[in-house]
């Protein structure tokens, strides 16, 4: 959470930083500033403010900061609220170093209080500005700004990844993070800082990703990583395949709907690379990777899936596939309850698939340390190269589905699903659950649907028409059974974050142990029943709705002609075998939440009190 920028070279200072936090908006909005070395006045300069990074912009322009030398920072609160006083850059004392820093600082209070007893006089409420005083009491110790930076970082508990310098050492700009992503942008006579790679896009695609306990010294020409010992460490830098177009909105009004409308497109890359001769192909899974050889994933005995908010949805969903192809016992479990309860359940049989878009959610980093501490292997599925979950799991699967901005997961999740789908079918494959042709046809089957996909979303019109005649209603209810239970979850978290209409998920069965009380004219009920094997019983569920009067909006396969008699709202979806419906219906979930959040004037791509990362517990 929070977006960093930091900047050393010869270019306009402020145009590059402005530019860098406007991609890095999606991970924190409530302020954001900046801090500039002013080569005249030798001296450090600040702007900052609360609200989006665009009232930055505005107060940029009536008071110009120039300087090719700064740190920028757009906040997502913790300590302190959302105003001028709290928002980053934060000065020490005498304003001669200025800091930025997402994470959190646990002991933030202790080290105040030290402080405090020195002197020291703080202007915020933030935990942050306790880092920069820190640094300031060891710099005035004869320390280089490098050796003070050090100091302080080994007596910070917590999470963090700081950008700062100084006035007195203005050549220099230095990065450290600690359970916080932050990388290195490497450019010509240049270099820079970053929480994530978006922001430095437009300048290189050359990066470093610093380790945790890492501490780097940028110069214009030189860089420097050490660890918090004052080793030096050696590491090449990495390539970014992603391409500054596919991290931009291109003419859509949100990159929701840019990203909802993308999914065909990276489901049809996952598959043109996993499937080859009618095989199944996981080659960061094979020889390659010895402890994850083909023989011991056919030996394992259960699975654990572990993963927060939309990427547990997709586990869920996993965990019916794993469980149908591979007969194998599956948990998927959020990882916030994981890494404090059930990792005592693991062993070294026990295979642990940590899924997240962005590699870098604090829960799901603890619940694969946790799992890897009581022997487990760790597959991951991951969206962001070189995050810290990639980092650290035995084996990575990325879900290559390109940059996601809007804070709304929508082709991360369809693409989470794809490779569980085709992990599932490789597993069987290994475990010899399924014959030979039953996996030839299932492979067929996932081999329709980008283009079954295309058909639902050349059609938005009715999909868009239905959501704008219920986004009055005052709360929804997403109904949906078996593999489709966690799309009805994954329904509910959609419209709740993006339009902030309470909605929940159920599993259609337990109607009758407690929701079916909510029903009346003012619930819209969204049930999910495509053709499957309980269809009549999500019928029976549709009924009793309907004679409570709910409002019921189905989604059903087309050419269902019973549920057009029964309801007046259907959104269809081609045909498909069931255990594959998931990757259709999540479609006309995400644009009815997309559709409904756009009519309530709502902000789509950047929901209130949310970020892209959730980089704190
Ligand atoms: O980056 P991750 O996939 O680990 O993020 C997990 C959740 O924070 C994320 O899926 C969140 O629920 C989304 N905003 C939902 O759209």
């Amino acid at each position: 959470m929070c977006g960093i920028v930091g900047y050393i070279g010869e270019r306009d200072g402020q145009k590059l930083l402005l530019n860098g936090l406007k991609c890095l908006e999606y991970r924190g909005y409530d302020s954001s500033g900046m801090a500039i070395y002013l080569e005249k006045k030798k001296a450090i300069s600040l702007r900052k403010l609360s609200g989006k990074v665009k009232n930055l912009e505005v107060l940029l322009e009536k008071k110009p900061l120039f300087g090719s030398l700064g740190i920028a920072h757009t906040r997502w609160a913790t300590h302190g609220p959302p105003n001028q006083l709290n928002a980053h850059p934060h000065l020490d004392c005498k304003g001669e170093i200025a800091l930025v820093h997402n994470g959190i600082i646990e002991n933030y209070r202790e080290i105040k209080q030290m402080l405090l007893k020195e002197t020291h006089t703080f202007r915020s409420q933030t935990d942050t500005e306790v880092i920069v005083h820190l640094i300031e009491k060891f710099y005035y110790k004869d320390a280089s700004l490098e050796e003070a930076t050090r100091r302080a970082a080994k007596l910070l508990k917590g999470s963090f990844a700081i950008a700062l310098f100084s006035d007195r050492e203005p050549d220099k700009l230095i990065g450290a993070r600690c359970g916080s992503p932050l990388i290195v942008g490497l450019g010509d006579k240049e270099n820079f800082l970053a929480s994530d790679v978006p922001a430095i896009l437009d300048y290189t695609k050359k990066v470093i990703f610093l380790e945790e306990n890492e501490l780097v010294v940028l110069e214009k020409e030189r860089v420097k990583i050490t660890n918090f010992e004052g080793e030096i460490i050696k590491r090449e830098p990495v390539n970014i395949s992603w391409t500054k177009e596919e991290a931009q909105k291109q003419g859509f009004p949100h990159f929701m709907l840019k990203e909802i409308l993308e999914q065909p497109q990276v489901l049809e890359k996952i598959l043109e690379q996993r499937i080859k001769d009618s095989g199944i192909f996981f080659e960061e899974l094979g020889s390659s990777s010895p402890v994850l050889l083909s023989k011991k994933l056919s030996q394992i005995k259960n699975i654990f899936i572990v993963a927060c908010g939309t990427a547990y949805h997709a586990g869920l969903v996993g965990k019916y596939i794993l469980e149908s192809l591979c007969r194998i016992p599956v948990l998927a479990e959020v990882s916030s309850e994981f890494r404090y309860h059930s990792s005592f359940l693991i062993d070294k049989d026990t295979l642990v698939i940590a899924i997240s878009q962005s590699g870098e959610t604090a829960d799901t980093l603890a619940s694969v340390r946790q799992a890897k501490m009581q022997g487990a292997e760790v597959i991951s599925i991951c969206n962001v190269l070189g995050s810290t979950l990639t980092r650290e799991s035995d084996a990575v699967i990325y879900t290559h589905a390109g940059p996601e901005i809007s804070v709304a997961s929508t082709k991360t999740y369809t693409a989470q699903l794809m490779i569980l789908y085709l992990f599932a079918l490789y597993l069987a494959v290994l475990k010899e659950t399924l014959s030979k042709d039953r996996i030839n046809d299932y492979l067929e089957m996932l081999k329709q649907i980008p283009p079954k996909q295309r058909q639902i979303l050349s059609n938005l019109k009715i999909i868009r028409e239905i959501a704008r005649k219920h986004s009055h209603f005052g709360s929804f209810l997403y109904l949906g059974r078996n593999i489709n239970y966690p799309s009805a979850l994954e329904g509910a978290l959609k419209l709740k974050e993006i339009s902030y209409i309470p909605a929940e998920g159920y599993a259609a069965g337990e109607m009758k142990h407690g929701p079916i009380a909510l029903i009346d004219e003012y619930r819209a009920v969204v049930c999910i029943i495509p053709e499957s094997k309980l269809y009549d019983k999500m019928l029976s569920n549709i009924q009793e709705i309907k004679s409570r009067s709910g409002k019921v909006i189905a989604i059903a396969s087309e050419e269902d002609r019973k549920i057009k008699e029964l309801v007046s709202q259907v959104i269809y979806i081609p045909k498909i075998e069931e255990l594959f419906s998931p990757l259709l219906v999540a479609l006309p979930l995400q644009l009815m939440a997309y559709y409904i959040a756009v009519k309530r004037k709502c902000n789509v791509d950047q929901p209130r009190n949310l970020a892209k990362s959730v980089t704190v517990e």
